[in-house]
């Protein structure tokens, strides 16, 4: 595996592990990620929720667990990649002015520069609806439908220069049924994703997860 990842920290539930969620949608991610954290003693925290879409739902469930929560949308008045430099400073501001120590993009759905992504390598994580590498994109259910796979699932993978192409860390399959449409395939995924991401960051955050 590439060498240049550079792993947080090994926390304990004293000092947990400050985390940013970075959501663009409804946040039932979120949610059973801030479910799972006050149900137990956990090595990790969530310090900060980002919004790049200020009307996003998942916002509320920041709100409801008094979670700090900001929206930087993309900034007006520049175009191309000056204008996503300028938003992604913005963030990595907030990130600082916060103490974050690892970022988790938890249905984010823009894609990150190199220049954010090299900053953040090894404490930057996603979540992502198929077995990747297969059906990689922001339409994988409908792909892995249409491909005529009886299986797809989830997967949590470290993020790197690429889309969807870094480090897998830990999958969970999903049958897909017959007559499934991508809402009801979707729905079952994130059954298992509710399950899978908040115990990947358990295992990150004690050290048990290596690049
Ligand atoms: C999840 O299915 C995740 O795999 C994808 O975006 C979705 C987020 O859903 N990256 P929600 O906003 O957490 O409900």
């Amino acid at each position: 595996m590439s060498g240049d990842y550079l792993l947080p920290r090994i926390a304990t539930s004293e000092d947990p592990l400050r985390l940013a969620v970075l959501i663009s949608g409804g946040g039932s991610g979120l949610k059973a990620l801030l479910r799972h954290q006050s149900n137990g003693r956990r090595n990790h925290v969530t310090s900060l929720v980002i919004s790049d879409v200020e009307s996003a739902g998942g916002l509320k469930h920041a709100s409801d667990s008094s979670v700090e929560h900001l929206s930087i949308p993309l900034p007006g008045g520049m175009k191309g990649i000056e204008r996503r430099l300028e938003h992604e400073r913005r963030i990595m501001e907030a990130l600082a002015s916060h103490d974050i120590e690892m970022v988790v993009l938890s249905g984010y759905m823009r894609i990150l520069t190199p220049s954010f992504v090299s900053n953040w390598k090894g404490r930057l994580v996603n979540i992502h609806p198929s077995l990747l590498p297969k059906f990689p994109g922001a339409h994988a259910q409908r792909d892995a439908i249409d491909s005529g796979a009886k299986e797809t699932g989830c997967t949590v993978h470290f993020v790197d220069e690429g889309v969807d192409t870094g480090a897998i860390i830990q999958q969970k399959e999903v049958p897909i049924l017959p007559g499934d449409t991508v809402e009801t395939l979707t729905e079952r995924i994130k059954r298992e994703e509710h399950e899978l991401y908040p115990k990947v960051l358990d295992d990150i955050s004690s050290g048990r997860v290596s690049v």
